[in-house]
Formats: C-alpha cells, structure tokens, sequence
C-alpha cells in the first residue's frame, strides 16, 4: 500500500493570507439567489438543538474536545484513548484492516463494536460515528457488492438506481458497524488530467446535483433514527474538481459567481436532501486553502446555504495550513472546521485545543457551537436513545455481498455502457455464437474493473472476492455450444467468430492518478493488435476513469463501449453485449480527441469534442 501522507505535495504545505475575502465577500451576497431553500431536510438536526444543549450543558472541556476529534483506527495509540479522550468518533482509512488481519465481515464487526462499546463507557455515555470510505459500496471490506464509480453512475442519468445502490452499500456498510461513510462525492470535474475525475457524476452541476441528492437518500434512508441509516458525507467542498491543471488538492482560481454555479448546486441538493456532514477539500480556492476559509466554511455554507450539520477535516488536511500543529488548528476551528480526521497526531490535537481555549485564542462559543452539531447529528441518528445496540444488525450482516445485491449493482453496470461505435450491426452478439475470444488485460481482472478505492486506497490488479469477471460472465452469458478462449495479450484468436479486447486504466486514486497522458498503454494497443490479426470483428471494452486518448483502438474496432469502472458485477457489462439489454448510457463528459484540448466543457459550444457530452448510441432505433 502506499503511505498516503507521503504523498502530499511540497508546494501545497500552505497558503493562507493572500485571498481577496472581502471582495468574495461582496461577491456572496450579490449571488445569494437560489439557495435559500436548502434549509429544508436540515430540520431533522435542528429539532435535536435542545436535548444536544442539555448534554453540552455537562460537558467539561475535555469532553468537548474529544468530541471534535476522529482517529484512523490503526492509528490508535491505545484502545482506551477512545475512552481517555471521549473520542467523537473513528474511521478507518482505505486498506486499513484488509492490510492488516481483519479480512472478512465478523472479525470486522467485532472490531466496531469493541471500538463503539468503549465509547459507551464515557460518563455521558456518547456514541461514536464510525466513518468509512463506503464510495462505491462497502469497498474496505472483502465480499463487499462493488459498485460503479460516480463517472459510471452519472451516464446512467437515473437518480432511481443511485439512491438502489447507495441503500445496498448503506446496509452493507452497517453490517460491519460503520454508520458513516465519506460519500457521495458531488465534485464536477473539469480537468481529466485529475485522478479523481471518476469520483464525479458529471460536468453538468444540475446532474451532479440530481445524483448527489439520490445518493444521500440512499445512503441514510427514510428515517435517519431507525437503525438502517447510515450517515452521508458530501465530499470535497467546494471545487475541488475546478483546480488549475486538474491537480489534486491543487487551486480553484476562479470567481465567486463559478464557485456557485458550477460546484455548489451538488452541495445545494444534498443539504435539501438531509445530509449531516459535508468534507471540506484538501484543495485551494484562489491561494486559500478551504480547511482555513472562513468565508467558505461559515458565511457560504453554514450561513447562506443553511448546512446546520458538521464539517469533518479531510485527512489530516489542517497539516496543510501554515504555522505550527497548534495555530493550524486554531485558523481551522476558528473557520468553521467541525471535527478533525487525523491519524497519529490526535494527542497533541487534544492538548493543544484545550489550550487554545484556555488561551482565549478559540472562543469557547466555537468549541460549543462545534460540538452542538456534532451531537445533533448524532442524536438524529438515534444514537442516543434507548434500543439503540452497538451490534450490527444480523438481517443486514445475512445480506452482505449477496445475489440480491449483486443484481442491483449489475442493473447499475449496464445502465452505464456507454455504446461509442457499432459498425455493422457488430453489437449485440449472437449467444449462439461458435467461437468467441477474450483478451486485453482487463478481460479476466476484476480489481481493474473496480479501480482505486477498492480494498485498498489505490486499488489494485487481480481478485477482488465475490466478483464477476468480464470472463467468467461470458462464459455465463453464451449458449452451451459455444466456446470461450482466452488470452491476455490477444494472440491465439485465430479461428474464433469474433473477439472481445478489454483495455484501460490500471487502478489508481487521489494524487497518484493525476495523469499528464492519457493514451491507452503500449500493452494495450499490442493486445488490439494481436487480436486485429485473427481478422475478425473486434470490440473494444473499456475500462477507466475518465475518457482518454483512444487513437487507433477506436478505428480498429467494429464496436466500441465505454464501460468506466463498473465494479464487481462483470455481467452488467455481457446484458448488454449479448443484447438482453440495449445500451442507454449516455456520456457526461465531452470525449477529447487530443490532450491539448483539454480541459474540455460540456458547453463550450466552440469546441470540437470526439464524442459530444450526451453522446451514446443504442441498438436498433
Ligand atoms: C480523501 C477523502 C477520504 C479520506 C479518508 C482522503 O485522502 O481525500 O476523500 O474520504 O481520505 O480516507
């Protein structure tokens, strides 16, 4: 696994004074229109004011404090620091667990409930909120279902399925104890030369919005009290996706009148839909880095656009501010940060914010109001009330990683094909076809069907438990008489009636993603190649994050889909292939032909994509 914090980028370390606040300010109040009815589904945490100010009437500061901070599971010093620092809650990051020995789902729930059990401990006896990266279902946990990624779901353009799947990760992200997860992320790309540009549903913020409201629905369910809901987590406010370069926590240099229009109305429809928290981004608007952006966090998010959840720090991302561990958090908090995720540095976060209200330097006020939201989130979950059981529901625990479940991820994937080319009725195929002949090096591989964020936090080649693979679902999908070959550099097609050639992105996520070339590689274009040699037709599959270069894999093939990264369930990809469903996903991102055109915008009318945003074909009519 690679070590995340190795990763940060030097010249990102911090930026804090040089934002001109007061014209953005100006700027806010001239372009509050349309936002004021976001309040609505915010009400579920409002109606808690009172029972939370009764409990935060006898808190001591210590109590407080702890409340404000979450801790990477590994990265517990003790298990009895959750008690010893009232702990408001614990995450696991990507990879954690599976790297270590909790592999499956009981010792996983016993972990949680050992982790939650200790919290009950505390005098006022305050759950946790136990966070996990559920971005694409319960992708920490192996035997999990696998869902597309957000680019996949997005050219589905069906709010229907997105608020299907996000119950189905809900309830399998419950089954192990976790009640929050780090989803669903709203950013709008712009930039493909981003490594997160998967993570987002489209380029067009009213979609985004459509699918990020569905998404938060899904996830906590009708009733946020009933022990089905698991906690949203509208990630990475705000323009995130807008960075110059499309560099990962790079800069948004853009107006105040952008931010609104283009990455805002994601955040607008999931504050309606109820969502409690909402992350603020590693990345900059205009040289301020978010985590210390007041106007941002307060005036725009709090105030104007009526969030009254709490914000929760990217990893660690306070690091990424000027000045010593102490002042980062004293700039943060004073911001409007909520709570902070952190990994081995959370003692020292303890001590040096009771200091910096001793100190006068974090009014008291901020600590209060903080804590307040945090604990109505909490009681909204019903967290607090009697019944509520630290034990995963058994119901939900027989369900993980079922066919059930599978089914639904399987509609997901082929709602997402996205038909690039089809010359000579090529596609659909014949299930009574002779001879048919896989290849490429996602033909058999379901880890590169997943992509990052599964199992680990960049993904990886290889088995992911429980899957299906583009392989194993042809073999499913033909007639008895039929036979499947396969080879992964695309030789040994000779005599078969038709070839499948599965090229693309090997998994990545976050920064190590960020791409300055997107062409297919080398590997890639020999298995077409190879397969072009056997003199048969030939369809292309590809997985990836985002569109790339396609060159002469495009005009090589007689049939072309773009299937994203679909996840575990490899037959959503073969209902379409093999005609039990017509293709109906449409793109929502323009295809570039070259990297010099980008970054490319879905309404730029000047600009001459290779496939337009809403391209995709279907079959027959
Ligand atoms: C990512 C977040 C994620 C968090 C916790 C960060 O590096 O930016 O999207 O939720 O890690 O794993």
């Amino acid at each position: 696994m690679i070590a995340r914090k190795k990763l940060l980028r030097p010249s990102q370390s911090s930026n804090r004074l040089n934002a001109p606040v007061a014209v953005l300010a100006v700027l806010a109040i001239l372009s509050l229109g349309g936002h004021a009815q976001a309040k609505s589904g915010q009400d579920q945490f409002v109606r808690q004011t009172a029972r939370a100010k009764a409990i935060l009437a006898q808190m001591t500061l210590d109590e407080k404090v702890g409340q404000l901070i979450q801790v990477e599971r590994a990265a517990l010093k003790d298990p009895s620091d959750v008690e010893k620092y009232y702990l408001g809650s614990v995450f696991n990051g990507a990879g954690s667990g599976v790297a270590g020995d909790i592999k499956t789902l009981p010792p996983w729930s016993d972990v949680t409930q050992a982790i939650q059990t200790r919290a009950l401990s505390t005098r006022l006896h305050i759950p946790l909120l136990y966070g996990t990266d559920s971005i694409h279902g319960n992708n920490n946990v192996p035997g999990a279902t696998i869902f597309p990624h957000n680019i996949g779901l997005g050219a589905t353009h069906d709010p229907a399925i997105v608020r299907k799947l996000e119950r189905v990760s809900a309830e399998e992200t419950l089954a192990v104890g976790f009640n929050w997860a780090f989803a669903p992320c709203v950013t709008v790309p712009q930039d493909y030369h981003w490594g997160r540009t998967y993570e987002g549903y489209a380029q067009d913020p009213a979609l985004v919005a459509k699918l990020g409201g569905a998404a938060v629905e899904g996830l906590q369910g009708k009733n946020l009290a009933n022990g089905e809901a698991v906690m949203a987590c509208v990630k990475h406010f705000a323009a995130d996706g807008g960075t110059e370069g499309g560099h990962d926590q790079g800069d948004a240099k853009i107006d105040e009148a952008t931010m609104r229009r283009v990455h805002l109305p994601g955040y607008v429809s999931a504050i309606q839909a109820g969502a409690g928290t909402i992350m603020p981004s590693f990345s900059s608007w205009n040289g301020l880095k978010v985590s210390a952006n007041k106007h941002l966090m307060t005036d725009i998010l709090k105030k104007d656009l009526g969030f009254e959840g709490f914000l929760i720090s990217d990893w660690n991302a306070i690091d990424q501010l000027g000045g010593d561990y102490k002042s980062q958090a004293e700039l943060s908090l004073n911001a409007g940060m909520d709570m902070f995720m952190i990994t081995d540095k959370y003692r020292l976060f303890f001590d040096n914010v009771k200091a910096l209200v001793t100190e006068g330097k974090v009014p008291q006020s901020r600590i209060d109001d903080a804590v307040l939201r945090i604990l109505r989130v909490k009681l909204a979950m019903g967290l607090m009330d009697k019944g509520y059981s630290v034990a995963p529901n058994p119901k939900l625990q027989a369900k993980f990683g079922s066919a059930e479940h599978r089914q639904i991820a399987r509609q997901a994937v082929r709602e997402s094909l996205v038909l690039l080319k089809n010359e000579k009725k090529t596609l659909p195929i014949a299930k009574t076809i002779a001879r048919i002949h896989i290849c490429g090096r996602g033909g058999d591989d379901i880890g590169m069907q997943c992509g990052g964020w599964t199992l680990s936090w960049q993904g990886q080649m290889g088995p992911v438990p429980g899957g299906t693979s583009i392989l194993d679902a042809v073999k499913k999908a033909v007639s008895p008489g039929t036979k499947v070959t396969y080879s992964k550099d695309g030789t040994g097609a000779e005599g078969a009636t038709l070839g499948i050639v599965v090229v693309g992105e090997i998994p990545y996520s976050e920064g190590p993603g960020d791409r300055t070339d997107l062409a297919l590689p080398q590997e890639d274009k020999d298995a077409i190649a190879n397969l072009k040699k056997a003199n048969i037709p030939v369809v292309v599959v590809l997985l990836s994050g985002r569109p790339m270069i396609l060159g002469d894999a495009l005009t090589q093939s007689d049939a072309f889909v773009a299937a994203w990264l679909p996840g575990t369930e490899g037959a959503g990809i073969t209902d379409v292939l093999f005609g039990d469903y017509k293709p109906t996903g449409k793109l929502t991102f323009p295809w570039q032909r070259t990297m010099e055109q980008l970054p490319l915008h879905y309404d730029d009318k000047k600009a001459d994509p290779l496939f337009a945003y809403g391209y995709g074909l279907t079959y027959g009519k």
